[in-house]
């Protein structure tokens, strides 16, 4: 990326931007980089062997195999051992869930702003064990927080583990990472899970800086094909019983919780990623923050002066305290409606419902039509001003004020 960010350059890496079609479902799946495709298909035309044998090409295989894992490492700032990856973040944590040491008496909390990827494994494994979960709402219906003297009531001795989102799918607000893993750890075991999906295709993350025990995200929302990976601190390995066959190794945490190969053909893509982000990686972020701070302003002061219309979330387009995903309601008409009518008049598209946060769109915004949802708007950087704008005009239409 250059020094300052050529959004022309940013969209010419992204073969499909060239359709005439406004992406806006970027929190649903971003669009792939060049390099990307053009990596499956050299993989899979010289490299396509089985891992772990000695002969020419399965050296290249191998190769490609380390490599993959140092980049989804260094992408967070972990360790290669620290990282599994696999199908999906919601595969990810139910393994997780079934590998994790628990004994008799623990408890867990579960924020409800949590997509369910990142609590239906927990429920499960508690329901099974016996445990008991401890719900964390949130007190605010329309801008509902993962806040942290609200997580202090639930905490005890008992706790064995909190997860949240780094960001809801639903609200885009930044959650206060740091501050909550510091409260978490001031009790002997709890561990903290957080779901980084929402947050990771929008800002650089650095799990030791967070200081979380588990972090997962789905690189299918970050330019790249359909795998996602999981962080656990190495620090919490013994904690984790391998799910391997009983003659496999457990050195790392790919081998405690991935059953059987990754997909090798996919993992092999993850440097090509992180090659985008050019040198200066730190820069290229900032960057993407506030640019993306730029088009969230432009929607945001729009849903934020009709008065038909309730902004969910971070009302402010601030880029330390929101991501550009934004989530609505218009008074009078049904979420799907204002999707038909904008795909009736253009190319913007975009979609409505609960996004599987079924939790915080029923419970704590209190939707009533949860399937109806929320209309939700989900910008990446390869967005431009433009075409936010115009579906600004194009909401001006549809949305007339009272
Ligand atoms: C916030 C969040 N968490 C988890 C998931 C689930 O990710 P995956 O499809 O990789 O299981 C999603 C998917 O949309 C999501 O938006």
């Amino acid at each position: 990326m250059a020094s300052t960010f050529d959004i022309a350059q940013a969209r010419s890496r992204f073969p499909a931007l060239k359709q005439d079609q406004v992406f806006l479902d970027n929190a649903g799946g971003s669009q792939v980089l060049d390099s990307i495709i053009d990596s499956l298909h050299a993989y899979l035309s010289r490299t396509n062997v089985q891992l772990g044998a000695t002969y020419n090409v399965a050296k290249s295989c191998n190769a490609a195999y380390d490599e993959a894992y140092r980049a989804a490492a260094k992408f967070i700032n972990a360790s290669p051992d620290e990282i599994s990856v696999g199908v999906s973040t919601t595969q990810l944590l139910h393994n997780l869930s079934t590998a994790l040491d628990f004994q008799p008496g623990d408890e867990l909390i579960l924020s409800k702003l949590n997509h369910e990827a990142n609590i239906s494994p927990w429920v499960r494994i508690a329901q099974r064990l016996g445990l008991m979960v401890k719900w964390w709402s949130a007190v605010d219906n329309v801008n509902p927080v993962c806040d942290v003297e609200e997580l202090k009531s639930l905490l005890s001795e008992k706790t064995r583990l909190v997860t949240c989102p780094h960001a809801p799918n639903i609200t885009g607000t930044i959650t206060r990472v740091k501050e909550i893993a510091d409260v978490v750890h001031s009790f002997p075991r709890a561990l903290l899970c957080v779901d980084g999906v929402a947050l990771a295709p929008h800002r650089q993350v650095d799990v030791k800086a967070l200081d979380v025990d588990f972090y997962a995200f789905s690189w299918y929302k970050v330019y790249g094909p359909h795998i996602a990976q999981l962080y656990a601190s190495s620090r919490i390995h013994s904690q984790i019983s391998p799910l391997g066959h009983y003659f496999k190794g457990t050195e790392t945490l790919d081998l405690r919780l991935n059953l059987a190969s990754t997909n090798y053909e996919l993992a092999q893509t993850i440097p090509r990623i992180l090659e985008y982000f050019g040198s200066d990686v730190a820069s290229a972020w900032e960057q993407i923050a506030t640019y993306e701070e730029k088009l969230q302003g432009i929607l945001l002061q729009y849903l934020n002066s009709n008065e038909r219309i309730t902004v969910y979330g971070e009302p402010s387009a601030s880029k330390e305290r929101r991501v550009p995903v934004i989530s609505f309601t218009v008074k009078g008409m049904k979420s799907q409606a204002v999707v038909e009518e904008v795909e009736r008049r253009s190319q913007f598209g975009f979609r409505n419902g609960h996004m599987y946060s079924h939790r915080l769109v029923k419970e704590v915004l209190g939707l009533e039509d949860v399937d109806d949802g929320v209309v939700r708007v989900s910008m990446l950087h390869y967005n431009t001003e433009d075409e936010i704008k115009g579906l600004v005009k194009v909401l001006e239409e549809i949305i007339v004020p009272n």
